[in-house]
This record gives C-alpha cells, sequence and structure tokens, in this order.
C-alpha cells in the first residue's frame, strides 16, 4: 500500500470497471467513497468490495441513484477528484430510450453540480464510450478514429437495434451535455473513451462485454458481429488510464483508451491455441456486419500512458476470472 494520496469518488462501486479501478485506487494508496444504488432488503453482497485489501480503513460506501442526481453529494463531500464510472448499462435496454438518456444525463449533471458545491473538487473523470464516437454516416470508411469522432443521434437509430440504440444515444449526449456544463461553469472534466472492455473481474457477475468477447467459445450468434473489428482495452489498463488522467496535469478534454484491434479470426486463434478445452462453434464462420473503425489512443499515449496488456492477456484474465466464478460450466 502506497503513501495516503487524499479521497477520490468512484460512482458505481458494483461495476466490472469501477470495482477494478477501485482496488487499484486502494492499492495506489487512495482513500475511496464510492456509490452503490439502495438495496432496501440489504440483500446484495458486497463483499467483493469491503474485503478489497485497504478497504477496511480506506473505502467507504455511499448509496447514490442517477435517477435521484442530488444523492451524490455525500459521497463527493471532501473528495479531491471524482471519477464518474456508473452508467445505465442495460443490455437488451428495458427502459424507453427517452427514460435511459434522461436518468444518464440528469444523474451526471447531478454530479457535477455536487462538484461544484464540494468545492474541493478539483477534476472529473468521465467514462464515456466507442457507442459516443462510432455511429457517424460520415465514419464509415474510416480505418482509425481519433477524439474529433461523434456519433450521430439519428444515425444511430437507424443503424442499431432498439435493444442496443438506448444505450448509444444516452452515451453520446450525456458525454456531450456534460462537457458543455463543465465549460460553462469552469469545472476540469476530462472524459476517456473505452472500447470494448475485457480482462479479469472481481464482481460477482460475468459483464455483457465479457460475455460478448468469449462468444465463439459461447456459440452466441449474436454478439459475433461485435467481433468483427473489435476494439479492445484491458480493464487494468483502463482503470490506470483512469487514474493517469486524473492525476495528469496537463490532461484536457477527450481521451481514447484502447490497445488492441482484432477480428473475430484472430479471437478464434487466440482462444483456440490457449484454451484447446473450449470448442469454438462452428457458427463462428457466419459471422456478420460492418467493420467498425479502431480508437487511436495516440493522445494518451503522447502525455506519456503505457499500455502494459495484449488481447491475450485479456481473454486469459477473463477466462480465469470466469472460471473462478463457477461462470464457464
Ligand atoms: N464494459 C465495457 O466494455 C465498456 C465499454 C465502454 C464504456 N464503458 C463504460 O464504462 C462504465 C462502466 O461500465 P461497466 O462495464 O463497469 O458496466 P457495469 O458493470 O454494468 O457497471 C455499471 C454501474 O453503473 C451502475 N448503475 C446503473 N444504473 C444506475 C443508476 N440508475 N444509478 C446509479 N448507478 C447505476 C451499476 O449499478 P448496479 O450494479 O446497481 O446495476 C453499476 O455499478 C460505463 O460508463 C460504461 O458506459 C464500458
Amino acid at each position: 500500500m502506497g503513501e495516503d494520496k487524499g479521497t477520490l469518488c468512484v460512482t458505481g462501486g458494483t461495476g466490472y470497471v469501477a470495482s477494478w479501478l477501485i482496488k487499484l485506487l486502494l492499492h495506489q494508496g487512495y482513500s475511496v467513497h464510492t456509490t452503490v444504488r439502495a438495496d432496501p432488503g440489504n440483500k446484495r453482497d458486497l463483499s467483493f468490495l469491503s474485503s478489497l485489501p485497504g478497504a477496511d480503513e480506506k473505502l467507504k460506501i455511499f448509496t447514490a441513484d442517477l435517477d435521484r442526481p442530488d444523492s451524490f453529494d455525500a459521497a463527493i463531500k471532501g473528495c479531491k477528484g471524482v471519477l464518474h464510472v456508473a452508467a445505465p448499462v442495460d443490455f437488451p435496454a428495458k427502459d424507453p430510450e427517452a427514460v435511459v438518456t434522461q436518468r444518464s444525463i440528469n444523474g451526471s449533471l447531478g454530479i457535477l453540480k455536487s462538484c461544484l458545491r464540494s468545492k474541493t473538487v478539483k477534476r472529473v473523470v468521465y467514462t464515456s464510450s466507442i457507442a459516443a464516437v462510432y455511429n457517424n454516416i460520415h465514419n464509415k470508411d474510416v480505418e482509425m478514429m481519433d477524439e474529433s469522432y461523434w456519433s450521430d443521434v439519428d444515425c444511430i437509430r437507424e443503424t442499431l437495434d432498439p435493444s442496443e440504440s438506448s444505450y448509444a444515444i444516452s452515451k453520446t449526449l450525456t458525454e456531450k451535455t456534460m462537457s458543455e456544463f463543465a465549460a460553462q461553469h469552469g469545472l476540469d472534466l476530462v472524459t476517456v473513451i473505452p472500447p470494448m472492455v475485457l480482462g479479469p473481474f472481481i464482481c460477482p457477475k460475468m459483464h455483457g462485454t465479457v460475455r460478448a468477447t468469449l462468444a465463439p467459445i459461447l456459440g452466441n450468434k449474436g454478439d459475433y458481429h461485435f467481433l468483427i473489428n473489435a476494439a479492445m482495452v484491458h480493464v487494468d489498463d483502463l482503470s490506470r488510464a483512469l487514474i493517469f488522467l486524473l492525476e495528469h496535469p496537463e490532461a484536457k478534454g477527450r481521451y481514447n483508451c484502447s490497445s488492441d484491434t482484432v477480428t473475430i479470426q484472430q479471437v478464434v486463434e487466440i482462444l483456440s491455441t490457449s484454451h484447446p478445452e473450449f470448442r469454438i462453434a462452428e457458427s463462428v464462420g457466419e459471422a456478420k456486419g460492418p467493420k467498425l473503425p479502431g480508437l487511436s489512443s495516440k493522445k494518451l499515449m503522447d502525455l506519456g500512458f503505457k499500455f502494459k496488456y495484449g488481447v491475450k492477456d485479456m481473454y486469459e484474465g477473463a477466462i480465469q476470472s470466469c472460471k473462478e466464478k463457477g461462470l464457464l460450466e
């Protein structure tokens, strides 16, 4: 455990990315306030957070909900930075698009207002998504996207299945609205744009993205299109990038965070070489869909960030965690 580095707030502590990020922050010597949604019957087991090394002394868990934008005040009070990771990640979407989008925007603006009220928060780092970047008719023949690309809401509605479009629209409009609000109020906001996140996990559930990336062994045909040309990042690299950007004095604006782009054939090769115990579904050959562009992380690397992991490590970590939790039986 390093020296005491001060207190940060991480929203959505139960999630795949946030729980890994909290583990890393505690290890680096930060005190962490995290938020979880209310659990009236106290049925939820949060021991994967409370039993982390250092959690006894340095982790405090607060209740807050994006549906109640003022509810983040207590968790943010006294923090020097906020890593806003929580999002309504509903696949397939249960609520209508407008509800998901308003929840995400209002909740995120509520978080920014809490930061202003706190008078202690110096920077907010928001986890956006590749979904806020690639869905645009003008991006069709692009190989790599830098941070100047934005998804277009009409294009999302036209091209994506309604079960996926709510998420993409909510991420696009939330990032835009947060950036405008921060600029108007002189708040230091940095946004990070991850593609598919893969690697080990401490939260109990297998995340939808992990499931999608394991489609060739799970045989989920509906997920093959995600892997036709998939930009990816290891969850530990993403978490380190979020901390790096919170700490770096010159960080400004948006940052793509993707180490690799792989095809479904490369994924099949990795899986069949490293894990001959799994049978690759024959239907993988039928994978069809548009070839999505990759995400250039030049801006992030030019600032000094170094990725540590490759795609093989991402798969290794995810499969290991799934096996440990009995999720691949
Ligand atoms: N995983 C990926 O491949 C990926 C890729 C690009 C971007 N991202 C972004 O990374 C961030 C983290 O995603 P993740 O992969 O860690 O997803 P996740 O595991 O589904 O985590 C989402 C978190 O948000 C919380 N949340 C959902 N609705 C909420 C609400 N109404 N109020 C408060 N909290 C709420 C969830 O709480 P509950 O546990 O109570 O549901 C959970 O803690 C998100 O912003 C996502 O858009 C993820």
